[in-house]
């Protein structure tokens, strides 16, 4: 956990740093030059990425101090756990009660827990979740930056708009100049430490334009940079790391390796795995997950899904919901409910407590605007904000009317950040 307050480095031991926040300890890796006991830093995913001068920092964590514990009650009263069981059933509430404990449950009972339909068990699920997630992660909560650099595809999902079968759409791809503005603007304008760059599979640019692209941004400015062009190549994911690039966000999509083939016709789960393995040799962060309500798929393949990811390593798991596009074989199969994505979030939260972050997908905002308050009490601490420059963003249609498809960055920030001041959370990567 990190928060974009300027943490100050307590100790240094070789590539690691102790910072303090408020009196919280968290450690860094550091790769910036000249750092020293006493200096202030912003870190993100667990990497030292910018050194702050003493007077900033200072004046910066003079307006923070107060607001930080303040949200910390907030977060604390509503994520209380008084439950009221009602007519939920003993089998569930003895589940309930291990998994608040911490201690690990069966299968079985996992099984239990996805099955369910009653809505107050239900409920009780997402307050258990949230309960788990104050415990473990405190109030902090990332808000990392999506730059869609090119809706270009090869691949053939036939769930997806931008699929490359899809002739009916006006293809995009960013300039340099204008990745590297829209990155400027994010970073610099809008104060984002994380920023995704994303883009269809074989979107047009070469390994050497993207990793000049990542190595251009790195130099000019501080952030945490995350790649996701689909399945770059084994080879390439080392390519794109030594530019900088320090985590991947790739999607499984789903566990299950005939669903898979089903869906993305002449395409491997297993050369998906393998990418999401060498990237977590190579020091990458993960981010991944699956699409919730795929044709045929069933409750036991959703919870394959999170205990892939957490096998994968995933230090943020990204579920969101199938939206049905009328372009895309898919067109007639509905669309997913949003309590099953909330659901799968409260399981992934209670089956990765402790390293879990977990994002409330745009597909889910989409389905439903109230969702990503719900999620965020349903184990949730994550959330993406979309930063592509507005001429770009409705060509990038994976599924029909995407939330915040119009909406300006700043406006995208002052919604968010009066969300999650209204539950008492900090945003870890974002300055405010
Ligand atoms: N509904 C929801 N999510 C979709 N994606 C692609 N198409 C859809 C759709 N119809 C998701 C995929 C992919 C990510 C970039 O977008 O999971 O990994």
């Amino acid at each position: 956990m990190c928060y974009a307050i300027p943490g100050k480095i307590e100790s240094i031991q070789e590539k690691t740093v102790v910072v303090d926040y408020f009196g919280e300890k968290r450690k860094a890796h550091n790769e910036l030059e000249g750092l020293s006991v006493g200096d202030y830093i912003y870190a993100q995913g667990g990497f030292a990425i910018q050194k702050i001068p003493l007077d900033e920092a200072k004046s910066i964590l003079a307006v923070w101090k107060e607001t930080f514990f303040e949200l910390q009650e907030v977060d604390l009263q509503l994520s209380r756990l008084d439950l009221n069981p009602g007519s939920v059933s003993q089998e569930f509430l003895k589940i309930l009660d291990k998994a608040v404990e911490g201690r690990e449950l069966t299968r079985q009972e996992l099984l239990v827990l996805i099955k369910e339909k009653d809505k107050t068990a239900l409920k009780l699920l997402f307050k258990s979740a949230n309960f788990l997630r104050q415990k473990h992660h405190k109030n902090s909560c990332c808000v990392h930056g999506i730059i869609e650099i090119s809706n270009y595809c090869h691949s053939a999902c036939s769930f997806c708009g931008i699929s490359g079968e899809n002739k009916n759409i006006t293809r995009y791809r960013m300039s340099q100049e204008e990745i590297l503005e829209a990155a400027k603007v994010a970073i610099q304008e809008h104060g984002f430490k994380t920023l995704v760059l994303q883009s269809g599979q074989d979107c047009g640019y070469s390994i050497e334009e993207l990793a000049q692209i990542i190595r251009q941004i790195k130099t000019n400015w501080p952030a945490l940079i995350f790649i996701s062009f689909g399945e770059v190549g084994l080879d390439n994911l080392k390519i794109l790391y030594d530019a900088g690039a320090r985590g991947l966000l790739l999607r499984f999509e789903t566990s299950n390796p005939e669903l898979y083939q089903q869906v993305n016709p002449g395409k491997e789960l297993a050369s998906r795995i393998a990418h999401l393995k060498k990237a977590y040799e190579l020091g990458y962060l993960i981010i991944t997950g699956g699409l919730i309500g795929l044709p045929g798929q069933s409750q036991e393949d959703l919870l394959n899904d999170i205990l892939l990811a957490k096998e994968l390593h995933a230090e943020m798991y990204s579920f969101g919901p199938f939206i049905s596009h009328p372009q895309t074989p898919l067109a007639n199969h509905p669309s997913a409910l949003a309590e099953t994505v909330l659901k799968v979030i409260a399981l992934a939260r209670i089956i990765d407590v402790v390293q879990a972050k977990i994002l409330v997908t745009t597909a889910l905002e989409t389905l439903d605007p109230e969702s990503r308050r719900e999620a965020l009490l349903s184990g949730a601490n994550s959330v993406m904000l979309n930063v592509t420059p507005l001429k770009y963003r409705p060509l990038y249609n994976l599924y029909p009317w995407r939330a915040h498809e119009s909406e300006s960055i700043r406006d995208q920030i002052n919604d968010t950040i009066g969300l999650l001041m209204s539950l008492g959370r900090s945003p870890t990567d974002l300055s405010i």
